[in-house]
């Protein structure tokens, strides 16, 4: 079996795919601060910002392929904390890609739809770009560093993402569900649009991405709302609709400005075999997974 570098393990794309990938590649996936197991992985702790170790593990590991998954993915975080988020979103993205064009390996970085401002959706891969926030800047900046130094890398933007929680990450619709199992009120946005996909899907269309060079967006096939997920959300686990109460993103300032709609134009993966399920699909195989 080839071997696969997993960036970001212990987070919550990271640990999908390599759950995924682990019956076709031999894998190793990196963590920092959170210690984690995964079944059948080879885990290592590795601060992706520490460049002088990070090239002496990639040496010792010496993986066929790297999917690059690490990162400060919270956009509140990034709005606060520039300098420190830039060196794992920017200077560590760009460090992975160097070795992997010395190397001549496949590298798949996992960018965002925040690198748009939201007012011109759907975007296909040759939109230009124009982020509106701090993560968004940097990623739009890593994706520039990347296809400088390895014109042949794989630059995956990655949608508003759900899931099974990992033992050591969250996606957005854990503290949704923890709302709704106490019976709480959720408040959604009913004018924040995205195309969601589950961690899962998006993790196929990583481990697809690794043969395929250049930008690649990795959305899911339908425009919701938050309010609109949240509704279908509370109808596959049974929850009583009424406790969603619809907001505007003006009702709720956060740190980081918000794109109203970044749903992406994914037709270029689903032509080369990105297989996406209805969101209700992907709800009722996770209601399967983690009970209602
Ligand atoms: N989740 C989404 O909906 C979404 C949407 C669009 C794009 N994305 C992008 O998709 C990727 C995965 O996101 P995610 O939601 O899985 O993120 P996440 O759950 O926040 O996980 C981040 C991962 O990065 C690791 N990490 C952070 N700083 C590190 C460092 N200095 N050295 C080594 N590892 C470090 C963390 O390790 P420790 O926890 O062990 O410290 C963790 O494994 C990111 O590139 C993100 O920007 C995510």
């Amino acid at each position: 079996m080839q071997k696969l570098l997993v960036t970001g393990a212990s987070g919550f794309l990271g640990w999908h795919l390599c759950q995924l990938a682990r019956s076709e590649w031999e894998v190793v996936g990196t963590y920092d601060r959170q210690q984690i197991e995964i079944s059948g992985v080879e885990i290592q702790q590795l601060d992706l910002t520490d460049r002088d170790r990070v090239a002496q593990e990639i040496d010792r590991i010496a993986p066929d392929a790297i999917v690059h998954t690490a990162a400060a993915s919270s956009p509140n975080f990034c709005q606060s904390h520039p300098a420190q988020s830039y060196q794992i979103n920017v200077l560590a993205a760009d460090r992975l890609a160097q070795i992997c064009a010395s190397a001549q390996i496949p590298f798949v970085f996992t960018s965002t739809d925040l690198v748009f401002d939201g007012t011109q959706p759907p975007y296909l891969e040759t939109a230009p770009v124009s982020p509106i926030n701090t993560y968004g800047e940097q990623k739009v900046a890593a994706e520039r560093a990347i296809r400088l130094a390895y014109p042949q890398a794989s630059i995956c933007r990655m949608p508003l993402m759900f899931g099974m929680a990992p033992p050591t990450a969250n996606s957005f619709i854990q503290p949704w569900l923890k709302a709704l199992r106490s019976q709480a009120s959720l408040q959604l946005f009913t004018d924040e649009f995205r195309t969601p996909v589950s961690a899962l899907t998006a993790a196929q269309g990583l481990l697809m991405a690794i043969n395929i060079p250049g930008i690649l967006n990795l959305g899911g096939r339908e425009r919701v709302s938050r309010y609109e997920f949240g509704r279908l959300l509370a109808e596959v686990f049974e929850f009583d609709l009424s406790l969603l109460s619809p907001i505007s993103q003006q009702d709720l300032p956060m740190a980081a400005p918000r794109a109203a709609d970044v749903s992406l134009d994914s037709t270029k993966a689903i032509s080369l075999g990105y297989n996406i399920p209805t969101l209700r699909q992907e709800l009722i195989t996770i209601s399967a997974q983690i009970g209602k």
